[in-house]
Order: C-alpha cells, then sequence, then structure tokens
C-alpha cells in the first residue's frame, strides 16, 4: 500500500483518494466516483488497482493469483521432449509451444474444457539460444526459428485450483509453423503476383508468420493477423523493376539481408531468388481448431497489409463484418463486408464467408479539438475498395488492390492513423473499439501533422477511439466517432479519460489489445508503456457514471508485452510476451528471470489469473 500510494503521488492522486478507492480482497466493493462521491464500482472493476511498478513478476490485485498456463518449450504434441534450453532442436520445437505468444483465444469444448489458440507472433534468437551471432546464425537456429513461429491449439482445462491446466498430447494439440501448407482463398488466389517457381499455380502457401493479433470468430475459428512479415524476408534491392520496386518499398521489405538471415537457407525468403513469395505474407488467416488435419487459409479478399487481426460482428442479414487495423505509423483502418449471409450452425459454410466480399477503408473528419477538452468527436466514410470480386480502385486490378491494399488505400485518400492494433466491434452495443498505439512520427517534418481523430504530435502514449456505424448498419459507409481514451499520464493537460475524474484513473500508455467481459466493460493490454513502469491489462467502464475509470489490474514483467487478454467471469488469460526483451539483454545476459525464477531464462507464457476463494473477476 504504501508503493501504491507513492506511485498515484507521482501521478498527482493523494493519500485521501488512495484511502476512498477500490474495492477490498474480500470483494465488498466500496470504489468511488470520484472525490469526495461514493458512486460504486461498475459491476466486474471491484478490486484494488495494482499500481504502476518495474517488478519482474506478473502483479494482480490483493485476493487474486496468477499461474503460468503453458510457456515456451512446452511439450504439446504426443512424444514431444520436454524443454532443454541448451539443447534444442527443430524437431523438438515443431512438438513444443512456440516463442513470443501473442493473441490468445478460447474456443469451448464442454463443462471447464476449451481448445486455446495462441499466436506465436515473432523470433528473438538472441534470447533463444546463447552464444547467438546474428551474422552467421546456424542452420538448426535457423530451422528451429521456423518452428518457433506460427500458432499452436492447445487444449486446456480446469485444474483443481479453478487455473487453466494445459493437457499435453491431447487429440486437438496442433503446432503451425513457418513450413504448415496454407490455401489460399479469394480473387488474389491463383494471381499473377501469388505464383512463385516452388508453386506455379499460387494458390500454396508454406506456412505463416508474424502473426499478431486477431479475433474468434461467431462459428468457431481463429482469425490471425499476418503483420511485420516484411522484415523475415531479405535482399529486396535486388527488385529494381520500378512497380515492383515500389510495392517493395510500400511495404518496407528489408533491402539487404535480414534481421534473421532466413533466406541464406531458403531461397523463397530472398527476393534477389524469389521475388513473389513475399505477396503470399500479409494476410488475414483462418484456422479451425477443432479439425486438427484441416488446412488452414489465408483469406486475400481481406486485403494485404501488416495486420494486426480481425474482429467479426454479424449484421442484421447475416452479412459478417471484419474490423482490421494495419498497425504501422500512418496506416489506415479496413472493414470488410462478406457477400453472403452466416447460416447458424452451417460450420462449413460459415468458413466460406470471409473467402467473398467487399473492402473498405476509412476516412475520419472532424474540428481540431482543444487539447485535454474532450471533444474528439467527429464523422466518416468507408471508402470501398472492393465490391465482390471486382476493383472499385481506378486503375488497379482485383489482384492489384488485394496484394498492394496500402497502395489501393492510399489512392482513394485514408486517413493515416496511430497504428491502428486491435480493432474490436462490442458484443452488445456493436460499437467498434480501435486501438491506436502511438505515433512518436506525427508532426514530424515531412509526415502528416495532427487531425481530428489522431489530435496529438509526437504522439507517444495513443488514444483509443469509439466507432458508431450510422443506423447501427455495419455493412453501410457512414459513421460517427469519438476518443473514449487520450491516453498519457492523466495529471497531463492533454489526456482525456473518457470524462471521468483524471485523479482517481491508473495512468495508461500505448494500448494494443482489447477484449469485453460480459458485463460490457472494455478490457485493455498495453505495449510499451511511455511512463516508465511495466505493461499491464486495463479494464475500463464504458456506460454510466464510471465510463473512463480506468483501473489496471496487473503488470506484466520486465521487458513484456501484454497480449491477448481473454476474460472470463471467473478468469482472465493474458499472454506475456518478450519478458526480459529490454536492451543489451540476452540469453547471454538475461534481464528477466519469469516465470521460473532463479538465474532461470526468461521465457514468453500464457498466464491465468483466478480470484482466491473462485470469486467471479472483479465482483
Ligand atoms: Fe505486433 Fe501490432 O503489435
Ligand atoms: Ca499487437
Ligand atoms: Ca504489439
Amino acid at each position: 500500500m504504501i508503493k501504491t500510494g507513492a506511485l498515484l503521488t507521482l501521478v498527482g492522486v493523494g493519500g485521501g483518494a488512495l484511502a476512498a478507492c477500490g474495492g477490498g480482497p474480500s470483494g465488498t466493493g466500496n470504489g468511488t466516483g470520484g472525490p469526495g462521491t461514493s458512486t460504486p464500482p461498475a459491476p466486474g472493476t471491484a478490486f484494488t488497482p495494482v499500481a504502476p511498478n518495474t517488478q519482474d513478476a506478473v502483479v494482480v490485485p490483493e485476493g487474486y493469483t496468477n499461474s503460468v498456463v503453458i510457456r515456451w518449450g512446452d511439450p504439446i504434441l504426443p512424444g514431444a521432449p520436454a524443454f532443454d534450453f541448451a539443447k534444442q532442436t527443430p524437431d523438438a520445437q515443431a512438438g513444443q509451444f512456440g516463442f513470443n505468444n501473442d493473441y490468445c483465444a478460447l474456443v469451448p469444448l464442454g463443462p471447464d474444457r476449451w481448445a486455446m489458440w495462441s499466436n506465436h507472433e515473432y523470433v528473438t534468437p538472441e534470447f533463444m539460444f546463447t552464444g547467438y551471432n546474428k551474422d552467421n546464425p546456424t542452420e538448426d537456429q535457423v530451422r528451429i526459428s521456423w518452428n518457433a513461429v506460427g500458432g499452436s491449439v492447445v487444449a486446456v482445462r480446469r485444474g483443481a485450483s479453478g487455473a487453466l491446466e494445459a493437457v499435453p498430447g491431447d487429440p486437438l494439440n496442433r503446432r503451425i509453423t513457418a513450413l504448415t501448407p496454407f490455401r489460399l482463398t479469394g480473387p488474389a488466389a491463383g494471381s499473377a503476383p501469388m505464383r512463385t517457381a516452388a508453386d506455379p499455380e499460387g494458390r500454396t502457401v508454406l506456412g505463416m508468420h508474424s502473426n499478431c493479433s486477431g479475433g474468434l470468430t461467431p462459428w468457431g475459428t481463429i482469425l490471425s493477423g499476418e503483420e511485420n512479415f516484411h522484415g523475415l524476408f531479405g535482399n529486396a534491392s535486388a527488385v529494381t523493376e520500378p512497380t515492383a520496386a515500389a510495392r517493395i518499398k510500400r511495404y518496407g521489405i528489408t533491402t539487404g539481408a535480414s534481421l534473421t538471415k532466413w533466406e541464406r537457407f531458403d531461397a523463397r525468403w530472398d527476393l534477389a531468388r524469389e521475388a513473389n513469395e513475399v505477396n503470399r505474407y500479409g494476410y488475414i488467416v483462418e484456422i479451425d481448431p477443432q479439425e486438427p488435419t484441416s488446412t488452414p487459409v489465408k483469406h486475400t479478399s481481406l486485403g494485404r497489409l501488416k495486420h494486426e487481426g480481425a474482429n467479426i460482428r454479424l449484421a442484421a442479414d447475416g452479412r459478417a463484418v471484419a474490423y482490421m487495423g494495419d498497425d504501422e505509423r500512418f496506416e489506415y483502418l479496413y472493414k470488410f463486408v462478406s457477400r453472403d449471409a452466416h447460416r447458424p450452425g452451417d460450420r462449413a459454410h460459415n468458413k466460406t464467408l470471409l473467402e467473398n466480399g467487399s473492402l473498405y477503408v476509412a476516412t475520419f473528419t472532424g474540428p481540431a479539438p482543444a487539447p485535454g477538452s474532450g471533444q474528439h468527436a467527429g464523422g466518416g466514410t468507408w471508402i470501398q475498395l472492393t465490391e465482390n470480386g471486382v476493383s472499385k480502385v481506378p486503375g488497379m486490378s482485383i489482384e492489384e488492390v488485394l496484394v498492394f491494399t496500402r497502395q489501393a488505400a492510399d489512392k482513394v485518400g485514408a486517413t493515416k492513423m496511430d497504428r491502428p492494433e486491435d480493432v474490436q466491434p462490442h458484443p452488445r452495443s456493436g460499437k467498434v473499439y480501435v486501438a491506436l498505439t502511438n505515433n512518436t512520427d506525427r508532426g514530424a517534418a515531412g509526415k502528416a501533422g495532427p487531425d481530428a481523430a489522431n489530435p496529438r504530435p509526437a504522439n507517444k502514449h495513443g488514444q483509443i477511439l469509439e466507432l458508431t456505424e450510422r443506423g447501427d448498419d455495419p455493412t453501410g459507409t457512414a459513421f460517427d466517432w469519438s476518443l473514449l481514451l487520450v491516453c498519457g499520464d492523466p495529471a497531463a493537460p492533454d489526456t482525456y479519460y473518457g470524462g471521468f475524474d483524471k485523479t482517481q484513473v491508473s495512468p495508461i500508455s500505448c494500448p494494443d489489445n482489447v477484449d469485453f467481459d460480459s458485463h460490457g466493460n472494455l478490457w485493455i493490454s498495453t505495449d510499451g508503456n511511455a511512463l516508465k513502469s511495466n505493461d499491464g491489462l486495463f479494464v475500463v467502464p464504458l456506460e454510466g457514471p464510471e465510463r473512463g475509470h480506468v483501473k489496471q489490474f496487473l503488470t506484466v514483467p520486465i521487458g513484456a508485452e501484454t497480449c491477448g487478454p481473454v476474460v472470463m467471469d471467473s478468469f482472465v488469460l493474458v499472454s506475456v510476451q518478450h519478458p526480459g526483451e529490454t536492451d543489451d539483454a540476452s540469453a547471454d545476459k538475461p534481464s528477466s528471470h519469469w516465470p521460473d525464477g532463479g538465474t532461470s531464462q526468461p521465457r514468453p507464457a500464457v498466464v491465468c489469473v483466478t480470484r482466491d476463494g473462485g470469486a467471479p473477476i472483479g465482483a
């Protein structure tokens, strides 16, 4: 409590407020709505907020406990060996949980049993191997990396403590890696930019990587976004034909040797030898965790960008609308509207919904507000890029729009956003919440300046935008928006916490992934907290007098990012990604020993948080 007081004082909250704040561990729930008031906490948010800190631990509220569900290297497939940091092999990794878990989702299988999906976004070999030489990685290190990315399906069940535990060897368990065959779907499948020497048909891709966030579809499959794929291809400078070179530049493909040097061990990562493989990454992929032998797909209809993820709302007529962000500075917000309607219970049909439809990109308008006024609001339009397999962009073919989507969006004048991460519709209100994580280049020389929806220059802390489709029709082209949160130090005049008293909130910075609880509250995980404390998971009510009352539920260890929250009534899952990823650290000089302590190497892991005594979260 002393530490809590000190840190809150740092952000402008006095001891009196602390004494009045938060529900006790027994769940009596006497939080406050502001100084001198006694409004009760919104349902699901009655816990004492975790103070900002820099501990090498997962820190949860008093009265809560956290445990590791699964960590990098834990065996999941039958016959996979136990993890041995010093004796890793490509075959062992192919049967073990991959590295750097990001998005996480649970598909219900029965009472207290789920198929858990995890993205394994990327590798940092200097944290995976001692003595790693970045200029000369060994072939084994590269092959281990190919098997460490992708994703995992792991059966989980509720253990005796109430926390989830993994079920190694379950028949549903699966690893998807950079080598797993994928089928391309949609209008760009089989088109010229998709054909390679190894796949002259242009319909089968080996593997996925750079999968950041994702979404669970109403029909029980997983969507996952291939994000920073550009860094795993090398030698783009070998491509000199002007149109092709401009495309490569627009996606930022590495011009020289790639950081991980994969191109030394397979020509497909080398643009000097295979110019088209790179066109086959950057998609929304769909995986059916209940069919472990099914071929996963990459949906070209949803465009090629640095996809954070995709989240679906069904329109009144049953069409599936997928909301998506392109996570890079000054990139765009997109949505896809399926041609066909969802059919309840018809999984085979529903799994084709993302193959045909129309792609849109957003423009935002609105007045420039006074900083901190909270008057960040305006209107917007979805500009159509494709219509059921036909290009709507003058001068670009359908496959050009879908494979070089950024250039199509440039042509129609979409609004350059502050790094769109998760974009998720609220399951009840239909309002869409957009995490705009930060953009330190906003207003820099030669770059776009502040605008209504991206109001701050050199934006270090990000904002959360609330988008309301006009007429509550997600298939339409007009929307209204406002900013729910303008993140950063609550004491700073340019921040805004939904109109709530800023002396009462937990400071939040760099929102990344979002989820909703059964009460309708928004949960937000952060990546890159620019307020000098560890990243965390926060909850914020969206309605009533507690709207904007941000409370920190947990923090993750040194150097880690909080990802993939799954918020259930009786537990919360978070992906703890890249613990110990700090400047100058490596496996030879680890800066974190989480989760196993002592002198152990840090290992990315999925964590389950439960309430002592089994009461619901935040009740
Ligand atoms: Fe991989 Fe957009 O964070
Ligand atoms: Ca992310
Ligand atoms: Ca991130």
